[in-house]
């Protein structure tokens, strides 16, 4: 059932801050702790290795910046197709963690199995608890995004980093990087979601005027530094899947290592970046854009926009998140605009050409 919206995928968009209330509602506590499952426990655990597809893929891109940041614990990350060819020498005392909307994608399933015996704990993170994936993990965390029928995955790669955030909350705390305070003050960050993704919802309009503009480009470029780089890859796949349009996501700092000869009038590059600590260096990235005549498209907060939206080709303010989980809230506008572009080129945004929803043959 579609609610009253036109999509699937614009029911799943607008559910995010309903859903990421209720995973953070079964995963924490009024007072500001974890409840995670018995057995997640990161004392002894010397690595992580986390294994998924597609957008599943980048929600583990995001986590390793949060597992190495803020819990001290080497993440590595891998695509399935990749891993379970490689065969990767794994730890005995490391975990792999495998992520997966459907939990039944044959090349993560088979990663799954590869990594059965060779570590500490099998985890998964799926969205289908009844599915192979959950069955065959050690353990398997829900992410409870409700049922997600739009083959471009939205509110299940929310979902799937509010948990992968606690997991790595989790694992600072047992590895005692953190105290139970700093824990509350990430939790309440957090707890301010689905109140900041409102916000970012109410910018549809201006997106959908900004996405009638890039449903005429050919290429579209976007960039990002930090934890907000695997949100670039997120950003270009979902503009690709839908509205058909080539379009690439890279680390700001690769830009003059090959991209920026791409860099013309008629090449929209979205930039997403909060005024964080990085934030100086892709701008002056951004500017390089500019001064090649590049159409950029600064996705910032107020202070970001205010300081460095000047000679963009336009700007997009998002509400004060802290820069850690940023993640998170600017994924709603890379949602919306790869949603607008397909609407203004009139694609079948819920069932692009091409593509299943669960891809059970590898
Ligand atoms: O069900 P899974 O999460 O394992 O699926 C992985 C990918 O096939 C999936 O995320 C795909 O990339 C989406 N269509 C992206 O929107």
């Amino acid at each position: 059932e579609k609610a009253g919206y036109k999509h699937f995928m614009a029911k799943e968009i607008a559910e995010q801050p309903v859903v990421i209330a209720d995973a953070l509602k079964h995963y924490t506590t009024a007072e500001g702790t974890l409840r995670l499952p018995e057995g997640v426990d990161f004392a002894n655990v010397d690595r992580i290795t986390m294994v998924a597809c597609g957008t599943a893929s980048y929600a583990c891109h995001v986590a390793k910046y949060w597992f190495e940041q803020i819990a001290g614990l080497p993440a590595e990350i891998d695509v399935a197709s990749e891993f379970r060819y490689r065969e990767p020498p794994l730890s005995p005392q490391s975990w792999a963690l495998f992520v997966s909307q459907s939990g039944e994608t044959a090349d993560t399933l088979a990663a799954l199995r590869y990594a059965s015996g060779k570590v500490a704990r099998v985890v998964s993170v799926v969205n289908v608890p009844t599915s192979s994936i959950a069955r065959e993990s050690d353990l398997s965390l829900p992410i409870l995004a409700g049922v997600e029928i739009g083959v471009a995955s939205t509110k299940a790669f929310t979902c799937q980093l509010t948990v992968l955030a606690l997991l790595a909350l989790k694992a600072a705390l047992d590895r005692g990087r953190i105290d139970a305070a700093t824990l509350a003050g990430h939790l309440q960050s957090l707890r301010n979601l689905p109140g900041l993704m409102n916000h970012a919802l109410s910018l549809s309009t201006p997106i959908a005027a900004i996405a009638d503009d890039l449903a005429k480009a050919q290429d579209i470029l976007f960039l990002g530094r930090g934890a907000m780089f695997p949100l670039a890859l997120e950003g270009a796949l979902k503009l690709k899947e839908i509205s058909y349009i080539h379009a690439e996501g890279y680390a700001s700092g690769e830009l003059k290592h090959g991209p920026i000869a791409l860099i013309d009038a008629a090449v929209p590059v979205i930039v997403m970046a909060p005024r964080d600590a990085l934030f100086e260096k892709t701008v002056s990235n951004m500017q390089e854009v500019m001064a090649r005549h590049g159409k950029v498209l600064l996705i910032s907060d107020a202070q970001g926009v205010a300081e460095a939206g000047a000679g963009a080709w336009r700007t997009l303010t998002l509400p004060d998140m802290p820069p850690v989980f940023a993640p998170i809230l600017y994924a709603l506008p890379a949602q919306l605009l790869a949603y607008h572009t397909a609407i203004a080129k009139g694609t079948d945004v819920d069932q692009p050409r091409n593509l299943a929803k669960s891809v059970t043959v590898e």
